[in-house]
């Protein structure tokens, strides 16, 4: 197989000369117990029922604060001993300094402590989830965003967030499909790229700057039957172009860590994979930092049964290329013996070592080991202007899926408005997934947000109708008593925010409870009905689509969800969001994603071709839909030239207007599909897109560049090959729709 070694200069970075001999001369200086306690991260356990508190503050009956406040241990004696170097779930100012006092005046060699956490969309001030911001294809308010978490985190005393989850996925049953970009890797790499630029910044040594971490190492997305830590089985050339790009850029991008994935890959758990964690990682990405296992993964690789015991799987986890163990002190307890008797030679572990202290003065921890205090954390955390971005960011994350007879914007000055829905009055699930630093008051619900976006003499009514799941609390009369008196029944229905995320897979992705039942009995009135959905993933909602006025893919927008929700619905925010996740009629569609490789009999009208006889093969929504209140005419497409050889390239230009009677921005894609190749290749895989804002009435050339390299992929001998032949190329509004033209790649 060839190595195809990428150009890696942020990561070159890590290694500074002077640097190096300080690095050595530590670990010359080391125990044993020291070198582990660096390759060792656990979290703060609770004195008392660690598992009890743990379960009541996910399930809501103690909150954060709550949680916060209770007595924990820190593990002082180990930082004192220098026998710990990295702990999860530390937060606030005061107490890591205090940690990092005791590390850096206490401990023998000083070595000072790294904090970690998951920071996923944002800190206090809550973004959207990451498959929402990703329905921007706004990669500078992404890169934004992640700064602000990064300012935010590390006012807190934070120095290592756990993201970006770069994984691709093409099942929506995966929980975690609400952490990560969706299905298409082009998108995907390069919003993981903004994403460690803003966690990282261009000197990470900047207080408010974060490290970031590439997870999970490799292809978790693609767990067979969408069930969260299963098994996967995928062809290398699959991985390598499919869900190994976006780890690519991340790398490209600097990030300074990498996650191992828990799954099995190919029969081999990723936690102790040396193919993934040296072969691709370290020889072909070139990655300088250091690899943290997933929670407690390395004593998992037991119970994968691909080891005996946990002492085999940390060695085998350490000679693979993992340097720091996670949450359950594997590496403590099982290295220390092993090294001695010669198990594992020395160097291998003095490497991981120095790999982990490279990031420790990548961070400039050596030099300024407490990066915040009381007074900063206090000024920085839900500071105005982080909000603010919080509210743009979400009304770009808003994707409108349904719009019949232009029902929406609403008009402000309507006389009644019926709000219903179990999501209406809610604050708690709004924040979505991995936002245990999120503050429920914090958040603008969408009751308030509709309160706040009507004229005055509005009146808004509200109902709940039912639970988001289950039977109990079911009225749909009284909601249906006052659809009946109102003008328009906004209903805001979905998920709860356990839903989604870890170990949140299902295998019916419709409206759980009894929220279609709800939709229709409001459908009865006669009254339009405009839909709010509140979720971490694409649902099947063919009777909603079928049926209702109106569809607004809000997903769950943070703490400034029901004030972009209402700058959506009244007009002051034309939507311009676009799907990176296919919507499937049904479950058993799933896997369905757009860019799947061409089949020999595709979807027709005979029997004998690749469809369903009970539903239809296509999908409900497809990769790349949104719909905006202007409407936009595509026109002219213009490829630079019919030939094009390796070294050349191609530019294609289209004319875009608006043809609306508003102001308004669309995304425009450019697609490609490789007509004839000695592999087959998918159906149309996307390479390029623009974000265009275009006044009523206003056209403008959208110009874009297709790079040849691009065009390549990997043959059965797996390497990366760029072959001569037709390409079609398509620019539209999404993956089903838009001009075609092609052109010819020639030469060798
Ligand atoms: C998740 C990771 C996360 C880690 C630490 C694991 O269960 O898979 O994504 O970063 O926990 O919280």
């Amino acid at each position: 197989m060839i190595i195809v070694m990428v150009e890696m200069a942020m990561q070159e970075k890590m290694i500074v000369e002077g640097q190096e001999s300080k690095i050595n001369e530590l670990i010359g200086k080391m125990t044993l117990e020291e070198k582990v306690g660096q390759l060792t991260q656990i979290v703060p356990s609770l004195y008392g029922a660690f598992e009890e508190i743990i379960t009541k503050l996910v399930e809501g009956e103690i909150s954060y604060q709550e949680f916060q406040a209770m007595e924990k241990n820190y593990h002082k004696d180990e930082i004192r001993e220098g026998i710990l170097g990295s702990m999860g779930g530390v937060t606030g100012a005061e107490i890591s300094n205090e940690l990092q006092k005791i590390a850096i005046e206490e401990s023998r060699l000083g070595i000072p402590m790294l904090f970690g956490l998951d920071v996923i969309h944002g800190y206090k001030t809550i973004f959207p989830i990451p498959l929402a911001e990703a329905c921007s294809w706004d990669l500078d308010l992404i890169e934004k965003t992640a700064e602000i978490s990064a300012k935010e985190a590390s006012a807190a005393g934070i120095h290592w967030t756990y993201a970006p989850m770069v994984d691709i996925t093409r099942d929506p049953r995966w929980g975690r499909i609400a952490e990560g970009a969706g299905e298409d890797t082009y998108l995907g790499s390069l919003i993981g790229a903004a994403r460690v630029k803003g966690f990282q910044g261009d000197d990470l040594s900047g207080s408010q700057r974060i490290l970031a971490c590439a997870k999970h190492f490799a292809a978790y997305g693609g767990a067979v039957g969408g069930r969260d830590y299963n098994t996967v089985d995928m062809s290398l050339q699959t991985l390598h172009e499919v869900y190994l790009p976006p780890f690519e850029a991340a790398a490209k991008a600097g990030v300074g860590t990498f996650m191992s994935a828990f799954n099995d890959l190919n029969g081999i758990p990723c936690t102790v994979n040396s193919y993934l964690l040296t072969d691709v990682l370290r020889e072909q990405l070139g990655f300088k930092g250091f690899v943290v296992s997933d929670a407690n993964s390395i004593a998992e690789v037991v119970v994968h049964g691909e080891s005996v015991d946990r002492k085999e799987a940390s060695k085998k986890a350490l000679l693979a290329g993992l340097e720091m163990d996670m949450s359950h002190g594997t590496y403590q307890q099982d290295l220390p013996e092993q090294i001695k008797n010669g198990d594992i030679p020395i160097d291998v572990l003095d490497e991981a070592v120095r790999r982990v202290l490279r990031v420790k003065f990548h961070l400039g921890l050596f030099d300024n080991p407490y990066r915040t205090n009381k007074d900063m954390e206090e000024k920085t955390l839900l500071a105005p202007e982080h909000v603010e971005v919080a509210r743009e960011m979400a009304q770009r994350s808003i994707v409108l899926l349904k719009n019949e007879d232009n029902i929406l914007p609403l008009k402000k000055n309507l006389k009644k408005i019926a709000v219903v829905g179990p999501l209406a009055d809610n604050q708690k699930e709004m924040l979505g997934t991995w936002a245990i630093t999120g503050d429920p008051e914090e958040v603008v619900t969408v009751l308030s947000g509709i309160q706040s976006a009507v004229d005055k003499d509005t009146v808004v009514v509200y109902s709940k109708g039912c639970e988001v799941i289950g039977n109990e609390n079911m009225d749909f009369d009284a909601a249906v008593q006052l659809a009946n008196e109102s003008d328009v029944i906004v209903a805001v229905v979905g998920e709860s925010a356990d839903m989604s995320g870890e170990a949140s897979s299902r295998m019916d992705l419709n409206l759980p409870g009894r929220q279609e039942d709800l939709l229709k009995a409001l459908h009865q009135t006669g009254k339009p009905v405009v839909v709010v959905l509140i979720n971490g993933r694409p649902l099947t909602i063919p009777w909603a689509a079928e049926n209702v006025s109106a569809i607004v893919e809000a997903w769950q927008l943070g703490t400034q969800s029901g004030n972009a929700i209402g700058d959506v619905l009244f007009g002051d925010y034309n939507p311009s969001g676009k799907l990176v996740a296919t919507f499937p009629y049904s479950v058993g569609q799933v896997p369905i994603y757009y860019n799947h490789p061409k089949t020999g009999r595709p979807a027709g009208k005979i029997k004998f071709t690749s469809k369903y006889i009970d539903g239809p093969s296509q999908p409900l929504y497809p990769f790349g839909y949104g719909l905006s209140y202007t409407t936009f005419e595509y026109d002219n497409l213009h490829i630079s030239s019919s030939e094009v050889t390796k070294e050349g390239k191609v530019t294609v230009n289209i004319e875009l207007k608006n043809t609306g009677d508003r102001a308004g921005e669309e995304i425009v894609q450019l697609y490609i599909s490789d007509v004839v190749a000695s592999r087959v290749r998918p159906v149309k895989e996307l390479k390029g897109f623009k974000k265009v804002a275009l006044q009523t009435g206003e056209s403008k050339t959208v110009r874009f560049e297709i790079e040849i390299k691009s065009l390549g992929f990997y043959n059965v001998a797996m390497d990366y090959i760029i072959e001569p032949g037709l390409f079609k190329v398509f620019v539209g509004p999404n993956s089903k729709e838009g001009l075609e033209g092609e052109f010819t790649l020639v030469g060798n």
